[in-house]
């Protein structure tokens, strides 16, 4: 088996990455990664030098880079992960979100088309249902309603990814996971940036109430119900993947102070996201009933253990928090 993984340097690529790499077995895995700010190959010094693996900087939306990397590896399987991942991001600047989004996942799925590659998993989001009323959570039935241009980006990704099962035959499945948190993830998004800051003691920029609903889902249950999609999941289905864990957004903030003995007086409530979408809730009942995945990860454990990861790892975020994340921090986020 050759597995090629794209965006294998950011937050749950390289957990995939990982996980792949700690069983044993003949097969080799080629990571395509175009080391944006949020990819880092810090985060897989773990199996750098694992004789299966091979890294490939390039663009997914580079029509050229992608056929070379599809002609050196001829992949039996894709699983896509690379993106622009961060909400506020696209709502500050959309071009870079639609061109990684939509034309680099084109791309990859031409490439996939001229190759006859076997298999290809497009990893997706819950936020294509868009905010989701009480008492209901979504199937992978229930209508896509994207609030961001992150969210549009992913939806129509989906559907294109969809579109090449039904005219073209070939062998995609999508995944729509739930918010991810463990170690290694970039500290602009809640759960790291939280951490991040109370560690330093600084300022938590809670938007608006606070009151928003988020499901949680530890990163390595995503990857192995990635994995179990990629295995046994059917060509044309999309599946649901979450961590059966809903918190409003406030109090994920105050376990975190608890965690990291901070006082409550760090909260900072800010002006709301635009567009913010109040709650996300979904079912997996699909991805559990056909491929047997359940998560395993304790929301309290989970938060401890990524707790404990970035304080033992407070140069990793010194690090990723220089350059490029430094300029747009500064710029977007000073003083919150
Ligand atoms: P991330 O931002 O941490 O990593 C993205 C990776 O993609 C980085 O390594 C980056 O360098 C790479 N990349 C970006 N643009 C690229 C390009 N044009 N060409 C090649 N590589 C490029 O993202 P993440 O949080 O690990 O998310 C991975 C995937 O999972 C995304 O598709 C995202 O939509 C999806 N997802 C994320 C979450 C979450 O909570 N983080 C939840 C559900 C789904
Ligand atoms: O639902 C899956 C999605 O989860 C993924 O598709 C995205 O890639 C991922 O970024 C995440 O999107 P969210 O917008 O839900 O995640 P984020 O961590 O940016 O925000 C989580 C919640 O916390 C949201 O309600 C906004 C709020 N928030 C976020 C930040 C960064 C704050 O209140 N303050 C903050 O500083």
């Amino acid at each position: 088996m050759k597995l090629l993984v794209t965006g294998g340097a950011g937050f749950i690529g390289s957990a995939f990455v990982r996980l792949a790499l700690t069983s044993p077995g003949q097969f080799s895995l080629a990571n395509v990664d175009a080391l944006t700010y949020a990819g880092n190959l810090e985060n897989l010094a773990s199996i750098a030098n694992d004789p299966r693996y091979s890294f490939h900087k390039a663009d997914i939306a580079d029509p050229d880079a992608i056929e070379a990397v599809f002609a050196t590896v001829q992949p039996d399987a894709v699983v896509h992960f690379a993106a622009e991942s961060h909400v506020d991001r696209s709502i500050h600047s959309p071009e870079p979100v639609i061109r990684t989004n939509l034309n680099g996942t084109f791309t990859l799925l031409e490439a996939a088309r001229r190759h006859k590659t076997p298999r290809f998993v497009h990893v997706s989001t819950d936020e294509v249902y868009g905010s989701i009323d009480e008492p209901h959570d979504a199937d992978e039935s229930y209508p896509l309603h994207a609030s961001s241009p992150y969210s549009a980006s992913k939806a129509g990704s989906d559907l294109l990814a969809l579109s090449y099962f039904t005219t073209y035959k070939m062998n995609v499945s999508v995944t729509r996971a739930s918010n991810n948190y463990g170690p290694f993830q970039f500290p602009e998004k809640l759960i790291p940036l939280m951490i991040a800051n109370a560690l330093e003691g600084k300022q938590l920029p809670v938007y608006g109430d606070g009151m928003q609903i988020r499901d949680w889902l530890y990163v390595d249950d995503h990857c192995r119900a990635i994995r179990a999609v990629l295995d046994k999941g059917r060509a044309g289905e999309v599946y649901n993947i979450g961590g059966s864990r809903a918190l409003p957004n406030i109090e994920v903030v105050q376990r975190i102070l608890a965690a990291t003995g901070q006082p409550e007086s760090l909260i900072k409530y800010v002006t709301d996201r635009p567009g913010h979408d109040r709650r996300y809730a979904i079912t997996s009942e699909k991805v559990e009933r056909e491929t047997g995945w359940a998560p395993r990860m304790e929301f309290e454990a989970g938060l401890a253990e990524t707790v404990s990861w970035y304080r033992a790892n407070t140069d990793w975020i010194s690090n990723v928090r220089s350059g490029a994340y430094r300029e747009f921090y500064d710029k977007n986020y000073a003083g919150r």
